[in-house]
């Protein structure tokens, strides 16, 4: 039925109709209700717009897909786009702090809901999930993916594309997904954002791509080119990577969109004119030209010159028409247009509970010094800080739908949580930042929280005055919201210093002091995890952060979160990662002691401040009795490993139990360790439980150097434990 449909659609499509269905502009003037009289209306009507995104609310939706489906000659229905990253009005943890949660079927659940909310309110695509791994924590963008490692980052993409997907596109709670964006975004140089990627072909299939190819294998629907060049020409006109590895080797059927103007940014990357960069995106595989309107401005001009040709054209226009088929469209242009549930079904307080738990279990607790927390719901708390009461904040970068002004506070959340029972002083401490920076860098660094007219030493003072009551005290500081994300590369990725100043003031006082850190990447915590007591890192926790962090700073809630991209000690550490080559110097020491002529710094330690996979809990874990069920794994067999976990503090609590594997000798040169498996358990306190994992030749799978996924006989290490540096350790043999 599809095809007919296309087909006859196809055969009587003008050229200008055909571009038109590539087309997809921001919404523009349209979203201000005037759409009628707008440009972008009038295009429509044209048949010259394919889509519209980040236009929000069923009837200004709805009045745009009327004028597609009532004025415009073919009546082809609208796709309508989003950046849906973490949740929609009900607002879920950035997906760096969703993805330290370790836990798949909730973060399935959050896309699912998320789909729910948008599909309710007229959304049917989202520009997610997001899965460009970064080693670079100064590159803003770390705040949008699942981190450093891969095979994490696959699981997750999988998971999200079966969240928003489902298994039917047609049903009207589900959304078409987007992944993005294609391909080594996150390995931009210097962290910079849009700056050059260069990457051999060895890292990139083993290292890079992984997560794209698993959200593939999931069947999303659509992926984004990235801004960066690949092996020297743009993702966006580079064919071997749109065409020769997205369809031919991985077989993906869906469409392609740009990143925003990433046509017309080849113009400056210096590919050559708007014609040319036009041609060169179409001829490499870009079906859907988001923004920039090079497609409807150049290809007709492009075709009567033989540099594009109708067939190329054709294509695209079909994978765009059979992703608004799969999306039922065309049986109901309003599908996703129903008031009713958009009333019903958007930030309900079932979405909103839920949002709360994933915020949550979305917590690292990096530090608990003599088990500071949890605090008791008793005597006299100081909440202190910049992020403490500011509603902006909470739900992090792109949050396009959220309702900031619905989020709850850090000084909401405490007070609600204690009631009468304990006394809450309040203080802001000290502005996001000082003067200095704002002069520097105009508004980019805080605009969220507006300074305050107050010198610094005042604001410090009354936080100290109010401390010197307190019982204990709760820091809320860290970056603002807009301080990490697109476009917020930072080189010194420390907390700022305004900040810095007023946490060690608290810490001097000499009482309790609990760091609540808000943060979209990785910061260098070396001063803080030396003086303050004990450190919680909250991210940007969604809509409901500050009920959140009362359940865990209270203990209503154990934290299990472990962290999925390496802190650093030192920037300049970075690019620091836990999966890193042996070297043929490595440093063989693990005090850190500096040693002349190994793979070593004079002035600062190899190791990160905090590995892939830690975090701690309330309680404790003991790991024992790691056993494998052969040392002579033959290729065909299986191994299962298994290790005894225990609970051996005082909390009941859920544990990350990590899988490493180290592949010795190789072809190729191979990590010192890389995740192959993991699984969250639940244990009450006292209890243990044996967890067994399951390992084939497919999971000792690699690329080497003629780019064939292979494994190779050999011996093998293997690591099980509760972060990627302090694990059991055992070693097999991959035998023929
Ligand atoms: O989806 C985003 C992308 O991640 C960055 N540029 C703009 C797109 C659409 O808003």
């Amino acid at each position: 039925v599809m095809d007919k449909k296309i087909d006859s659609l196809l055969s009587v499509m003008t050229l200008t109709e055909k571009l038109g269905q590539l087309n997809l502009p921001s919404s523009g003037d349209i979203t201000t209700g005037q759409s009628k009289s707008s440009d972008v209306a009038k295009k429509i009507e044209e048949g010259k717009i394919g889509g519209l995104f980040n236009i929000k609310s069923v009837e200004k939706i709805k009045e745009v897909q009327r004028i597609a489906v009532e004025k415009s000659r073919l009546k082809i229905p609208l796709i309508f786009g989003m950046d849906v990253i973490h949740g929609y009005e009900t607002t879920f943890p950035i997906p760096l702090g969703l993805s330290t949660s370790w836990d798949m079927p909730m973060i399935e659940k959050t896309a699912k809901m998320a789909a729910m909310e948008a599909s309710a309110d007229g959304i049917n695509w989202t520009f997610s999930p997001m899965v460009d791994i970064s080693r670079d924590p100064r590159w803003g963008r770390v705040s949008e993916g699942s981190g450093e490692d891969a095979y994490l980052g696959g699981e997750i993409a999988k998971a999200m594309v079966r969240g928003y997907q489902q298994d039917d596109l047609r049903r009207n709670n589900t959304i078409l997904a987007c992944v993005k964006h294609f391909a080594l975004y996150g390995a931009s140089e210097a962290g910079r954002d849009y700056n050059t990627v260069d990457m051999s072909r060895i890292r990139m299939y083993n290292e890079y791509l992984p997560p794209y190819k698993a959200a593939i294998d999931a069947g999303v629907g659509s992926v984004m080119a990235s801004f960066n060049e690949i092996d020297g020409i743009p993702a966006t006109g580079n064919k071997w990577l749109l065409t020769d590895l997205l369809r031919d080797q991985w077989n993906f059927d869906g469409f392609v969109v740009t990143d925003y103007t990433g046509i017309n940014e080849m113009i400056e990357h210096g590919m050559g004119d708007l014609q040319t960069v036009s041609a060169l995106a179409l001829n490499a595989g870009i079906d859907m030209d988001m923004v920039g309107e090079g497609f409807v401005s150049t290809l007709e001009k492009s075709l009567s010159e033989g540099k594009v040709s109708i067939e190329y054209i054709d294509a695209a226009v079909r994978r765009i028409l059979e992703a608004k088929f799969q999306l039922g469209l065309f049986e109901d242009p309003y599908r996703y247009c129903d008031e009713e549930r958009a009333n019903t079904e958007v930030f309900t307080k079932e979405n909103r509970s839920f949002a709360r738990e994933v915020a949550a279990q979305s917590m690292v607790l990096l530090k608990n010094d003599k088990n500071i927390l949890p605090i008791k719901k008793t005597g006299t708390i100081a909440v202190v800080g910049p992020l403490a009461y500011t509603k902006e904040n909470m739900a992090g970068t792109w949050s396009v739908a959220t309702s900031q002004d619905k989020s709850i506070s850090v000084l909401e959340g405490i007070k609600s949580a204690v009631g009468n029972s304990a006394k809450i002083l309040y203080a802001k401490g000290s502005n996001l930042s000082y003067d200095k920076d704002f002069e520097e860098r105009g508004t980019a660094f805080g605009k969220e929280i507006p300074r305050d007219g107050r010198s610094d030493e005042e604001m410090r003072k009354e936080a100290l005055q109010i401390a010197s009551k307190a019982d204990v005290i709760i820091a809320a500081i860290g970056e603002s919201s807009e301080m990490s994300g697109e476009s917020s590369s930072r080189v010194d990725i420390s907390i700022p210093k305004a900040q810095r100043d007023l946490l060690q003031a608290l810490v001097k006082t000499g009482k309790p002091v609990v760091l609540v850190l808000f943060n979209g990447r990785p910061l260098v915590l070396t001063e803080e995890d030396k003086t303050v007591p004990a450190i919680l890192d909250v991210w940007f926790g969604g809509s409901e952060t500050g009920d959140a962090i009362a359940d865990v700073l209270f203990g209503d809630v154990n934290p299990s979160a472990k962290i999925t991209a390496t802190f650093p000690r030192s920037v300049g550490q970075i690019p620091i990662f836990y999966n890193h080559k042996n070297t043929g110097r490595p440093l063989g020491n693990k005090e850190g002691k500096f040693v002349k002529f190994r793979s070593n710094y004079i002035d600062e330690r190899n190791e990160p401040l905090y590995p892939f996979g830690y975090g701690l809990s309330y309680t404790t874990f003991n790991y024992d009795n790691l056993k494998l069920s052969t040392d002579k794994l033959s290729e065909k067999d299986s191994l299962e490993i298994s290790v005894d976990v225990k609970n051996s503090g005082d909390y009941d609590g859920k544990e990350v139990v990590q899988l490493y594997i180290r592949d010795l000798v190789g072809s190729v040169t191979r990590p010192v360790k890389e995740l192959k498996g993991f699984q969250k358990i639940f244990l009450k306190k006292g209890e243990t439980k044996t967890v067994t994992f399951k390992l084939t030749t497919e999971d000792l799978k690699f690329y080497n150097s003629s780019l064939d996924h292979v494994y190779e006989l050999g011996d093998f290490e293997v690591f099980v434990g509760t972060n990627s540096e302090e694990n059991l350790k055992s070693k097999f043999e991959l035998v023929k």
